[in-house]
């Protein structure tokens, strides 16, 4: 699929520029003679040097190689956001592609564009930035560009190293880019860990930060909030980010054994370094900027309808609470009895899948020996899958490789095609344990990853990836990418001290703006300790239920066992909820404290409120609403609820409301509300009360 390029916006006058051109030019490192005057459109230059400006005017990143050092640096509106940052990679031959550099030409191009999801946060994503190429060369000889873009949502930068003689291929160790935020904004990050995505995320001043996984968050004394993270990440390492010199380095995740991170051929363009800027936390949520730093749809040329956000129940909290087992045995979970007992509650309660855990042969010893294809032998999975087919909902299916990849490699073709048989349009991967010769996240791992999902594709097969690299924004290329864990998720409350109630505020600011995360919610039974260990949810069934919607994922999970839902009035909202969404605001937002978000489906909305360690009140206008009379199907923490001493304490109310009215979330401790909108009835109008404020 092609997006065609539509300049929108004028270049900025080259004439006005010439004089501060000349000064450049002048204070730059005597380029070669090839060095190409500024053509006619070339990008304009400030103090900096050449410059992307975002759209609406009020974000820009200079380049400059004054002196022989590459740097960029990024405004906003005139105020300094990163001084200027060293750029460059680090070559495994002890050079450094970006020290000793002349500019050597340069030039802008605006694009502007709309993109229709196959499902997302929006129905339209706007793309529409200004790009900047300039080329540099080495005092060596050695040439390369780097290309910036511009959006009103961030900046973005990548290198790009052309095959040149003696740089057939790039062997990187390293690389030398920096982020130097300017000020001691206050810093949301996770220890950095290049096999786990699964600790708990910090907040400190950016002066204390330790090495992080990205993304890391920050937020300013102005307000202005920043993310850095990655995106299109292809036949690379993932990047982390390492404080050195006052300042943050892009560090890659190694690759054990070898002294290059990335081996790659030249003649492409690496990852992007990408920077979301908003006014305020809001602001980072509703960006699609990673999305728009990834190509156009690779997998939709024909049909999609395979590829549907659902919501799902799983043989799986009761494993996770050691209640039953994923091996076989007197305790096996995953029994077609099981089963099927699951399909009746989801087909009853419009949950479109269900996930089996232990479906398979190999669970014994340290799940490194799996087959993907043979059935237990309690589990008949012909018969389970079409029973749940009779009943409308979809069978996911669980390949935990146990970290064992080459025994996954092995049998991916074999699995996927058997899968697509069955009419099979779900999997779950899983890597948990050490990989050997390799990182969670290193280039070989990250190629593996893209392997899965291109097979999965090719099957019509949606893939939910667990211990899987950080999202970068890839599900506008792959749509299947459904939804991936990369988080400390609801699961850890089962068998550990748990997720704080000020992490849970954290993730939508953090982990969630690189796509889809499946934090398993739902969970009704708050209290539920069968083992008597003293571990819990953190949370009131408020904010279980408002996850569904502050969460964005295209699997959401109905985690807690059907008979924990029997009696639980929360349920109403997880059977109205749906997983697909045409619109997203964000209402109120502070990173680690609050969140409102509203969400369209159709013709309904729905809203999520939720809150960290404190209980709070929030008040949102309904202006998002249309014109009419709506009904407010509100679940709202009770007024005595609190997570820890009343955390199933729930209110049901049903009133009506306009868009003129502003709604009320009277938030317990670790508390939350969810809301449906739905048109009002004429029977609603003469039967329901009107909201009070
Ligand atoms: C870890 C995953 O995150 C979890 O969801 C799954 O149940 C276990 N591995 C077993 O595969
Ligand atoms: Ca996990």
């Amino acid at each position: 699929m092609s997006e065609p390029l539509r300049p929108r916006f004028p270049a900025r006058p080259v004439t006005a520029l010439v004089p501060v051109l000349a000064l450049l030019l002048l204070t730059l490192w005597a380029a070669p003679s090839s060095a190409a005057p500024p053509a006619p459109g070339a990008a304009p230059v400030d103090a900096a040097g050449p410059a992307a400006t975002s759209p609406d005017g009020t974000l820009t990143l200079a380049v400059s190689a004054s002196g022989g050092r590459l740097t960029y640096s990024v405004s906003r509106a005139g105020t300094l956001l990163v001084a200027p940052s060293d750029l460059g990679l680090r070559l495994t031959d002890g050079t450094v592609l970006g020290h000793d550099v002349a500019v050597t030409g340069h030039r802008t191009r605006a694009y502007d564009s709309t993109w229709q999801p196959v499902w997302g946060a929006d129905a339209e994503v706007r793309d529409r930035y200004e790009e900047l190429t300039v080329d540099l060369r080495q005092r060596d000889g050695r040439t390369f560009s780097v290309i910036v873009r511009a959006y009103d949502d961030g900046v973005a930068l990548r290198y790009d190293v052309p095959e040149q003689p003696g740089l057939r291929s790039l062997r990187i160790a390293d690389e030398a880019t920096e982020f130097d935020l300017t000020g001691d904004p206050v810093a949301w990050w996770t220890p950095r860990d290049d096999n786990s995505d699964e600790n708990p995320w910090r907040s400190t001043p950016l002066s204390a930060m330790g090495k992080s996984n990205a993304p890391v968050t920050f937020r300013r004394p102005d307000g202005i909030h920043l993310s850095v993270h990655e995106a299109d990440l292809v036949d690379y390492a993932a990047m982390t980010v390492t404080p050195e010199d006052g300042s943050l380095r892009a560090d890659l995740v190694p690759t054990p054994g070898r002294d290059a991170a990335v081996v790659t051929r030249a003649g492409r363009a690496l990852p992007w370094r990408a920077l979301t800027v908003a006014p305020d936390a809001a602001g980072l949520i509703e960006s699609h900027l990673l999305e728009n730093l990834n190509p156009p749809c690779r997998i939709c040329g024909g049909d999609t309808s395979w590829i549907e956000p659902v919501k799902y129940v799983g043989i799986w909290w009761v494993m996770q609470q050691d209640q039953a087992t994923w091996e076989t045995g007197p305790r096996h979970g995953a029994t077609t009895a099981r089963a099927k007992r699951y399909i009746d509650f989801a087909a009853a309660n419009g949950i479109e899948g269900l996930l089996a855990e232990g479906w398979n042969q190999g669970w014994e010893g340290d799940w490194g020996d799996q087959s993907f294809t043979r059935p237990t032998a309690d589990f008949d999975l012909r018969e389970v899958v079409s029973y749940a087919r009779e009943r409308g909902v979809e069978f996911i299916m669980h390949n935990e490789t146990g970290a064992n990849v080459e025994n996954y490699e092995a049998q991916l073709d074999e699995a996927f095609t058997l899968y697509e048989d069955l009419g099979v349009n779900y999997v779950k991967t899983g890597y948990v344990g050490d990989i050997p010769g390799h990182n969670h996240y290193d280039q070989f791992m990250i190629n593996h990853y893209r392997r899965v999902l291109e097979a999965a594709a090719e099957h019509r097969i949606n893939v939910n990836c667990h211990e899987c690299v950080h999202a970068s924004g890839e599900m506008r290329t792959y749509p299947n990418a459904i939804s991936r864990e990369a988080v400390r998720g609801q699961e850890w409350d089962a068998f550990s001290e748990g997720n704080t109630p000020e992490h849970t505020l954290i993730l939508p600011f953090t982990r969630g703006l690189s796509g889809p995360m499946d934090y398993t919610p739902g969970i009704m039974d708050i209290l539920w300790d069968p083992q008597q260990l003293g571990r819990r949810v953190h949370t009131t069934v408020g904010k279980q239920l408002a996850y569904y919607v502050t969460y964005f994922s295209g699997l959401h999970m109905a985690a807690d066992l059907p008979e924990h839902y029997r009696d639980a009035p929360g349920l109403g909202f997880i059977r109205d909820v749906p997983a697909r969404w045409d619109r997203t605001e964000v209402l109120a937002a502070e990173v680690g404290d609050h969140l409102v978000t509203a969400r369209r489906s159709g013709r309904e909305w729905f809203t999520g409120a939720m809150t960290g360690e404190h209980a709070r009140t929030l008040s949102y206008p309904l202006s998002f609403l249309g014109a009419g009379e709506w009904v407010a199907e509100a679940y709202t923490d009770a007024p005595d609820a609190d997570y820890d001493t009343n955390p199933t304490a729930l209110a049901v109310t049903r009133t009506l409301v306009t868009a003129a009215d502003t709604f009320t979330a009277d938030l317990g401790r670790s508390g939350g509300q969810a809301v449906r909108f739905r048109p009002a009835t004429r029977a609603d109008l003469t039967t329901l009360p009107r909201h009070t404020p």
